[in-house]
């Protein structure tokens, strides 16, 4: 793929990595075991080894001087400062305000935004507290022990994995529910297990008029006033969060229970906003304000330590060296912690939604790769499936090893395991074994020469597979929002260095408009089915199904 010609640092680079061939980690290590120690870092809690990547001192001088040529430090200070930067919807992007303490003003076009997301945090803490001393009834007078948060993608992802990751922080009274796929069984089986009398439904949509979201959400406002037998119970069993306020009302929420955040927010940065109260909800409104805390030290750690000791431009800049000089089409996300089940997930909206992109904010193509697909799940459970491509694979896939060194005492031999496990892997990926090491192992075993011969190939693993090791102190609130800033950071400083707008979503709009088409045509009676003969034929095999009936209803 052609590099960019403009930039005599790209092409620095790329006659490193020439220059660098093949040469292995092992002997990188071996000539340079300090640089374990060197490659090291720690702020707000997070802890980078970043040591087993496949640099050198050199490429690193060169990957600070890519960030420097791209001008980060003037776009990181056009962001926090709310200029304009998300240029094709002429807007701000200011998830960083939503984390800056009361009392910190911030003046964006004339307007303190500060007064807006302190007046909306002070709404979220009132309301919380209600439902979680049991004040907030519901319409039979009984206190509220389901929440349902219907949403999807950035109203969905984040405070579901935000939920996930801080169980030991909840409320014991209250269960969560998360809806957002329209299939239908989702909601059914939600609806199933809640009681009308005592659930309260989120319907969290930046825009209020995503599909999917207000389908689940006019579903669950029919079930619970049929079984209230009146609509004035959704005042006491539905709230909203959105940007849209107009929409919110025609649903039929009073805006009374409306909480609002604004178009500067961007759906994939929004659980630190009113998206988040189903985290406020479960952990309260004083833990929520440490998890803002959190990131704000991440954030105050991003724009002020000098690049070559600051978190996420290291993890952004290695992720640039990975994707654009040794071509890894992919990148792994594995937690340690079966709490952060859900980080892969929402990591891969976080940098796909952002940074999928191949033109330049100017309209001008990219020239080199952008985000890679993330993937992942909890490393224990890959290692027994995943894994296999990992260490023997024809594509190398780097990967983010992510553990937790605090834990609760009674899991002290089960955290041991884990964490070792966790190391390991990432030794094995970079020691690799050589084909002498694997002989000598099956003939210490007493393998017949014939069949040493025949299993030497598959049993050699060629190493090399660089991976990063993010400790976190303990996984609370403060950390993990360190955590979740730090992966927000190290997707926009790739985004500045690609030159894309990591804050559009174009992509995702002809998806939306072609099924608003199709979904007439598969209720269309006539032969109407103006589509590619493909498409015409699935459309065409789902009506046939309908005018059957499906015989196991
Ligand atoms: O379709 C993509 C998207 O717009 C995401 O960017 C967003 O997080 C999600 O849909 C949900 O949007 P909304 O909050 O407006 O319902």
């Amino acid at each position: 793929m052609t590099k960019p010609a403009f930039n005599l640092t790209w092409h620095a680079l790329s006659a490193h990595r020439e220059a660098l061939g093949e040469q292995h980690l092992n002997e990188i290590f071996a000539a340079d075991p300090a640089r374990a120690a060197r490659m090291q870092l720690e702020a707000c809690g997070v802890f980078l080894d970043y040591s087993k990547n496949r640099v050198t001192d050199e490429t690193l001088t060169l990957l600070f001087g890519l960030a420097r040529e791209a001008g980060l430090a003037e776009h990181t200070t056009a962001m926090f400062e709310g200029a304009r930067i998300n240029t094709t919807e002429a807007r701000s992007v200011l998830h960083t305000a939503l984390r800056r303490p009361a009392g910190a003003s911030l003046g964006v076009e004339g307007h303190d935004v500060m007064a807006d997301v302190v007046a909306v945090r002070e709404r979220i803490r009132r309301f919380s507290e209600q439902v979680r001393v049991g004040s907030w009834l519901g319409y039979t007078g009984r206190p509220i022990t389901d929440v349902v948060n219907i949403g999807i993608g950035g109203s969905d992802l984040g405070p579901l994995m935000v939920c996930e990751a801080l169980q030991a922080f909840a409320h014991p009274g209250l269960r969560m529910h998360f809806v957002s796929n329209v299939d239908g069984v989702q909601i059914d089986d939600v609806l199933k297990k809640v009681n009308p009398q005592t659930t309260l439904f989120i319907v969290a949509s930046k825009t209020f008029t995503t599909q999917e979201t207000l389908t689940n959400a006019h579903t669950a406002r029919s079930w619970l006033i049929g079984h209230a037998g009146s609509d004035a119970a959704v005042a006491r069993h539905f709230v909203a969060v959105s940007t849209n306020a107009e929409a919110v009302s025609a649903f039929g929420i009073d805006t009374d229970n409306m909480f609002g955040f604004w178009d500067w927010v961007g759906g994939r940065y929004s659980l630190w906003s009113a998206i988040g109260l189903p985290i406020v909800l479960q952990i309260g409104a004083d833990a929520f304000d440490r998890l803002l805390a959190g990131a704000h030290a991440m954030d105050e750690h991003f724009r002020t330590a000098p690049l070559e000791q600051n978190l996420p431009v290291i993890m952004a800049l290695l992720g640039i060296w990975n994707i654009d000089f040794l071509d890894a089409p992919t990148q792994v996300i594995a937690p340690y912690h079966q709490r952060l089940h859900r980080l892969p997930a929402y990591l891969q909206q976080l940098d796909m939604e952002s940074n999928g992109k191949s033109v330049k904010l100017d309209g001008s193509p990219v020239r080199c790769h952008t985000s890679p697909v993330i993937w992942g799940e909890p490393g224990i459970n890959g290692q027994h499936a995943y894994f296999q491509m990992l260490h023997q694979g024809t594509r190398f896939a780097p990967i983010d090893f992510i553990g937790v060194l605090d834990h609760p005492a009674h899991l002290d031999h089960h955290h041991r395991v884990a964490f070792a496990n966790m190391v390991a892997q990432a030794e094995a990926l970079m020691r690799g074994k050589s084909a002498p090491e694997v002989e000598a192992e099956m003939r210490a075993a007493g393998l017949a020469e014939e069949r040493i011969r025949a299993l030497i190939p598959h049993r050699v693993f060629p190493g090399n597979r660089p991976s990063n090791m993010l400790l976190l102190e303990r996984l609370d609130p403060f950390g993990l929002g360190a955590l979740i800033a730090l992966y927000e950071h190290r997707t926009f400083v790739q985004g500045v260095v690609w030159g894309v707008n990591s804050f559009d979503q174009w992509g995702v709009e002809l998806g939306k408009q072609l099924a608003a088409r199709v979904l007439e045509d598969l209720g269309a009676t006539s032969d109407s089915n103006p589509h590619d003969a493909s498409t015409a034929a699935l459309i065409e095999r789902y009506r046939q199904h309908a005018r059957a009936g499906d015989p196991a209803r």
